[in-house]
């Protein structure tokens, strides 16, 4: 059965995560903004889960219609089969987005929604689900614009940035999914040396080593959303156990050198315990970013500056940090800048400037080719 898929991006990451899928080698992949649908069976749902380093929820398109009214809706909503996935001993959540549409209160449609789906259960099992706002087995998002409702089933649970590597960390981690994002915005070849030198808890340097070597990101996950429905059988777990052993054999043994520097070393205690649960080595050394060597090979530098006076970097910092990096001649240098002062500390004018938000913090991700 061809069902279709919807892989949710972070702002300004769609062009990055449609090349990803196609790389991935999915189906009718399309780029659209807000995420990139593509097409097939389950098992490529459940693959997507594994394999997207950029996406930050799989979703499953369980039903479209027109939805004008709170009854068309109800209807809509109750046309799906939610046996297949739901019971009265499961938890569900309901979640909206409504633009454009007569029926212009979210929090509307999403309870209409979960009465229609807690009713149909009710009728067929005598008894209902809970409600689970945080930790549900089985959620639901709709999406009703211009009157026209999609309804999806999301098959990550929590969303795909959490990989299962890392231990809560130093301060201001970057989320895994924008840091794979950065890599691949950065036109990094994956062959040739990756430099962050100022890690924290070494999102950028895990992610380019997983990258690098194709192992993929979800392996090391507990579990997924879609091993929690009622129709994840046995069946399913034998066969998703066999898709995880393939994927397992499939990494390359390319492993280019990737160093991770931080100035701290507790933190950078922290980056080598996540190194090693995300199965990828890297090279460690405690040392400052003023210490970068300009006569050493030619690398790619991917990093996320400390911003803002928590963290630090007052305009002095940055002013030396911009001096040791326009000596870089013939690197590319992509920053993720929290802070406008980063990019006037450069003083040069980065190749592209795309803005992409850190959970809900505005950030510019800044490339620079430094003659
Ligand atoms: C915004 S955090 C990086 C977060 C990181 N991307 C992560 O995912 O955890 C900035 C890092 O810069 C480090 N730092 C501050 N001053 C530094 C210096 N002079 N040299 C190297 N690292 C420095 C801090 O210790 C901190 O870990």
């Amino acid at each position: 059965m061809t069902l279709e898929f919807f892989a949710s991006a972070s702002k300004n990451t769609e062009s990055a995560l449609c090349d990803e899928l196609r790389e991935l080698g999915f189906q009718s992949v399309r780029l659209n903004r807000g995420g990139i649908p593509f097409r097939g069976d389950w098992s490529e749902g459940w693959r997507a889960c594994l394999e997207s380093r950029i996406a930050q929820r799989i979703m499953v398109l369980m039903g479209r219609g027109k939805a004008t009214n709170a009854d068309e809706l109800y209807r809509e909503v109750q046309a799906v089969d939610w046996g297949l996935y739901l019971t009265a001993e499961k938890t569900l959540s309901v979640q909206c987005v409504t633009v454009g549409s007569q029926l212009n209160h979210s929090g509307f449609v999403a309870l209409r929604a979960k009465d229609a789906i807690v009713d149909q259960i009710r009728e067929r099992w005598g008894d209902r689900p809970s409600i689970d706002r945080d930790d549900a087995d089985v959620r639901v998002f709709v999406y009703l614009a211009n009157d026209k409702l999609k309804i999806y089933l999301d098959l990550s649970g929590q969303p795909l940035h959490l990989r299962g590597y890392r231990a809560e960390s130093g301060e201001a981690p970057l989320r895994e999914n924008l840091a794979a994002a950065m890599l691949r915005m950065s036109g990094w070849d994956r062959q040739s040396p990756l430099i962050d030198p100022m890690c924290g808890s070494g999102t950028i340097a895990i992610e380019a080593a997983q990258w690098a070597q194709g192992l993929a990101p979800g392996l090391a996950r507990p579990t997924f959303g879609f091993q929690r429905w009622a129709s994840f059988d046995e069946d399913s777990e034998n066969q998703l156990r066999l898709m995880k052993g393939e994927l397992r054999g499939a990494a390359r043994g390319q492993r280019p050198s990737v160093i991770a520097r931080d100035v701290d070393g507790e933190v950078l205690d922290i980056a080598r315990g996540n190194a090693r649960k995300a199965g990828v080595r890297l090279s460690f050394k405690e040392q400052s970013v003023f210490d970068l060597q300009a006569d050493g090979p030619v690398m790619t530098l991917v990093s996320n500056p400390p911003y803002g006076k928590r963290l630090a970097a007052t305009p002095d910092f940055l002013d030396r940090m911009g001096a040791v990096f326009r000596k870089l001649h013939g690197w590319r240098i992509a920053l993720l800048a929290g802070s406008r002062a980063i990019e006037e500390a450069m003083k040069v004018k980065p190749a592209n400037r795309i803005p992409i938000p850190n959970g809900d913090l505005p950030c510019d991700l800044l490339i620079y080719e430094i003659d």
